[in-house]
């Protein structure tokens, strides 16, 4: 295989993100503007708002990585950006970006799968990890359980039916006004749970088990969602609230609702295992799980995930949390990927056959 370089950029949701790594696997350069703050200001993604963010980061993000890395686009292999999935608007700053550098040096367009470069970022950091193994993305917009067979090829064995994980932290931390109390003023929802769930008792509140009677691998938040608003309506009526005063069981409930998440995630990775000794569809060498997306930095849920795993024979590999969250850097690196394996490397006559997908 020959040395390559990809520069990777990234505008799914609310990061704008560039990098450019190697096939040695250095990260050259990285720069990463995040919308979070603004976000938070805002209540949630508002998504004109986060496409006209990216519009004004964009070319400074690019800009810095390429900065940083030393190398200028006529040294770079290929370029490689997310096209699905993602918000339509902010997905589409970043691919029509991509292909006016495409078109600028002449390099080819990769487009790639925000999930698949969450899922194989795993390699980038970890050169002994081998093709297949078990990915779990836990993240704010998706939560699935796959079986990595190919760099392109993904078997699903469940996601979830509503929300997902990050989704139901971000909302019960709002309901919570958790923004309010100034040790997590700068956090995001996940972050502030798991800092707050430090003070309190898991087992103070029983918030439920989901989808126990389901014996498939698929996931399900809503329950945990309304569980947990008529616990904040029942406290508040308790001790008669007003405004935006916090309850005081809010530690406890913070530790109960990473308690049941967690119990939730690993009854699902039991159930895949099951399946996986069942079916052999991993080779004994191969068990091997890969947790990423944002909520993989959850140390708790981290802690739990690890005993499962040496209860069944399974190596963890957990990414570090900046690799975790959304980035340039897994594009990148899924570009190089794909170029080793030759697939989807669009050639800059052949760009118009590149379009974005929400889903
Ligand atoms: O992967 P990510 O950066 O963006 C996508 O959703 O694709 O994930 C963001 C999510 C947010 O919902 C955030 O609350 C959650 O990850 N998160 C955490 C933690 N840090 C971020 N959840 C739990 N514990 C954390 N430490
Ligand atoms: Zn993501």
């Amino acid at each position: 295989r020959k040395y390559s370089k990809v520069l990777g950029i990234e505008t799914s949701c609310d990061d704008t993100g560039c990098a450019i790594v190697d096939s040695n696997r250095n990260v050259l350069g990285e720069y990463l503007q995040s919308q979070q703050q603004i976000h938070l200001d805002f209540g949630g993604i508002i998504p004109p708002v986060a496409r006209d963010l990216h519009k004004q980061n964009i070319d400074n993000v690019v800009t810095q990585a390429l900065q940083q890395a030393q190398v200028s686009l006529n040294d770079l292999d290929a370029i490689a950006v997310t096209v699905k999935p993602g918000l339509p608007l902010s997905l589409l700053v970043g691919m029509n970006y991509a292909k006016e550098l495409s078109k600028k040096s002449l390099k080819p367009l990769i487009p790639i799968h925000h999930m698949e470069a969450h899922a194989l970022t795993a390699r980038l950091v970890d050169h002994n990890l081998q093709l297949p193994f078990l990915v779990l993305l836990l993240s704010g917009g998706h939560c699935l359980l796959a079986i990595v067979k190919k760099v392109n090829e993904f078997l699903l064995l469940g996601q979830s039916i509503d929300d997902a994980p990050g989704e139901a932290l971000d909302k019960a931390a709002r309901r919570l006004q958790l923004k309010n109390m100034k040790e997590f003023r700068n956090c995001c929802g996940g972050q502030a749970i798991e800092k707050a769930a430090l003070k309190g008792n898991p087992r103070a509140i029983d918030l439920g088990t989901f989808m126990t009677s389901y014996q498939d691998c698929n996931f399900s938040y809503s329950g945990l969602k309304n569980a947990v608003r008529s616990q904040i309506l029942r406290s508040e009526q308790k001790h008669e609230l007003k405004g935006d005063e916090i309850i005081p069981e809010v530690f406890d409930l913070c530790a109960s609702i990473q308690y049941a998440i967690t119990k939730h995630i690993c009854t699902r990775v039991l159930r895949a295992i099951e399946f996986i000794n069942r079916t052999q569809l991993l080779p004994d060498t191969n068990r091997t799980l890969v947790v990423s997306g944002g909520v993989a930095s959850n140390m708790f849920i981290r802690k739990h995930l690890n005993l499962v795993c040496e209860e069944e024979n399974f190596k963890l590999i957990v990414p570090p949390p900046k690799l975790c969250t959304d980035n340039g850097t897994m594009i990148a690196w899924n570009g190089i990927e794909k170029l080793n394996e030759h697939i989807d490397i669009f050639s800059h006559l052949d760009l118009d056959k590149i379009d974005i997908q929400s889903k």
